[in-house]
């Protein structure tokens, strides 16, 4: 058994999250955790609100509310769309937190005594007609090296190349659109990269083999470009304050106690959990770790750069990250979600309008892995009547009413599996293997694709046995492919639970069995599950078909084209 640590990117507390969130990071990372536990492997899975910053101060400004109540707020707000989408965190915990206060005045003064914070004066954009300095995120501009012209003050959303606010052309406040802005000096810390890139780069380099190419390639780009030093603290009020004589009026850049905050949230947990086990364990224990890090593609540089290279620079054993996957875009009919334009559709609708499975099962098997990917109406309705309903929820209700109507509600009994069966496990077997394989390596796609064929081969079989034929001229073997399907029915469950765990439980429910591990599935010693005479309960339809009228229906109401 090992030790995983799943951590899945904080969302900002300010944003309510849509389905494009729910596909970079949150959702994976929960199918992954789900996955490893079933592996029989032990998981800590961390997740969080990410709430410092101005996007913050500003939200709570405009809401007429103060910044710690406008973050209670949102944070349950985060945590019950979470609760709805079945996401199995350990702990969903908070970046304000005063353990994370603790971590990241731990980590800033071993940074310091080493040499690797650095003073400067630096130039700061100040709005004139904002009466403030604008955060890196409020400042609009051109990018100066691809040309987009929405670039933010902090990073380009279109080259992913991190920024200073002063490098932006045509600069603009994004509060007011005002240009009236003047750069004014003042004295700031700055985490000095260049001194860390050697350690730095002997670290990428032992990565290299787990890293998937988004994430290694984006790691080298940086690298080769030669990395800078990165500000650290920010002129604001809401963060925490700088511990550092002479800076107490300026708190650390959200960046710098975010990252952190997976180290601040896991301790949140330690103080909670009931077994007493300790937050060292996981973070502080990097031979027996292994830590996978889920996000969208513009976080990568932080978490293969900026967030490891802070660990380095303590001196300390951390846990770094073993293996980052990063994700692209899912967008919404080919463009942006947005709440204020009404396009999209956002978490907390999603579950209302159909159970989270649904959702679960058409995000990860259309994952926006090495490219976006787009949602649709049609394509949606399309997975949930074909693949859930056409195949898996067939297939259950299809066996189960056949036996009970012909044979009663009990698992059938007597005869052996022939060679029809014989073929059967075998091509199940390798897709199986496949599905595990594909699932370790987090190819969610591919894992999903296999899962589908998983199921097809059910239909496949049933289609050539023909038990409702047989059973008119041979009962015993009618009850032999029955058990079969029966059998097949608990596989499905049990391989689909990590990503559609209610349903897995429903089904399982039938038969009152509950998960396993399926560590070294054997199919052929799972097909022998129900041997005969257990009961079962055909219960409701897995699924529901989404009829032609309802898919109008959410296009009109969540703003689509298409
Ligand atoms: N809040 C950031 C975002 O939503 C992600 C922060 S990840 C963290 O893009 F690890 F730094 F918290
Ligand atoms: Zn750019």
């Amino acid at each position: 058994m090992s030790k995983i640590l799943v951590t899945s990117a904080l969302p900002y507390i300010n944003g309510v999250p849509h389905l494009g969130h729910m596909a970079g990071c949150l959702l994976p990372s929960d199918v992954y955790a789900r996955f490893q536990r079933l592996m029989g492997n032990e998981v800590l899975y961390i997740g969080g609100t990410d709430e410092h910053g101005t996007t913050s101060e500003v939200g709570a400004l405009k809401a007429g509310m103060d910044v710690q109540s406008y973050c209670d707020m949102y944070h349950e707000r985060h945590a019950k769309i979470y609760q709805d989408f079945e996401l199995s965190f350990d702990f969903f915990g908070r970046t304000s937190t005063p353990e994370n206060k603790e971590a990241t005045y731990h980590i800033f003064e071993q940074l310091d005594k080493n040499g690797y914070i650095k003073e400067k004066a630096v130039k700061q954009v100040y709005s004139i007609d904002d009466k403030m300095f604008l955060a890196d995120r409020y400042i609009t501009g051109t990018c100066p090296y691809c040309g987009y012209d929405k670039a933010r003050g902090d990073q380009c959303e279109n080259c992913t190349k991190v920024l200073e606010p002063t490098e932006l052309i045509d600069a603009r406040s994004t509060i007011s659109g005002s240009t009236n802005l003047e750069v004014r000096e003042t004295k700031h810390l700055f985490l000095d990269l260049p001194k860390l890139e050697g350690k730095l780069a002997e670290w990428v380099k032992t990565k290299e083999p787990f890293w998937p190419d988004v994430a290694y390639t984006i790691a080298q780009k940086w690298l080769k470009e030669g990395l800078q030093e990165r500000c650290i603290t920010r002129d604001l009020k809401w963060g925490f304050p700088v511990n550092k004589p002479g800076y107490e009026d300026k708190v650390f850049y959200v960046w710098f106690d975010a990252p952190i905050g997976y180290i601040g949230i896991t301790k949140q947990w330690e103080a909670l959990d009931k077994q007493n086990r300790r937050w060292q364990d996981w973070w502080m224990n990097p031979k027996e770790v292994r830590h996978v890090e889920f996000m969208g593609k513009d976080n990568v540089p932080y978490h293969s750069i900026t967030f490891p290279a802070t660990l380095l620079g303590t001196g300390e054993d951390w846990t770094q990250v073993d293996f980052l996957k990063g994700f692209s875009y899912l967008t919404y009919d080919g463009g942006k979600f947005s709440k204020s334009e009404n396009r999209g559709v956002f978490a907390e609708d999603a579950v209302k309008e159909f159970p989270a499975d649904y959702w679960r099962y058409w995000i990860m098997a259309n994952s926006p892995e090495s490219s976006d990917s787009s949602f649709t109406w049609d394509l949606f309705a399309g997975a949930v009547n074909k693949d859930l309903n056409g195949v898996l929820g067939n297939f259950v209700s299809r066996v189960l009413k056949m036996t009970s109507s012909k044979l009663g509600d009990k698992v059938p009994e007597g005869g052996e599996y022939g060679d029809l069966e014989k073929n059967l496990i075998n091509t199940l077997q390798e897709k199986v293997n496949n599905y595990i394989r594909f699932m370790e390596q987090m190819e969610f796609r591919k894992a999903l694709a296999e899962l589908r064929a998983i199921w097809v081969e059910g239909n496949n079989y049933i289609t050539v046995a023909e038990p409702w034929s047989v059973i008119k001229e041979d009962e015993a073997r009618a009850k032999v492919i029955l058990r079969a399907c029966i059998n097949l029915i608990r596989i499905f469950a049990l391989l689909s639970a990590p990503i559609m765990p209610a349903t897995s439980e429903k089904i399982l429910q039938k038969f009152k069995v509950s998960l396993s591990e399926i560590k070294n599935f054997n199919v052929e010693k799972e097909v022998e599950f129900f041997k005969g005479g257990e009961s079962f309960e055909i219960g409701d339809m897995p699924f529901e078909r989404i009829a032609p009228e309802k898919v109008e229906e959410m296009k009109i109401k969540y703003g689509s084209s298409k």
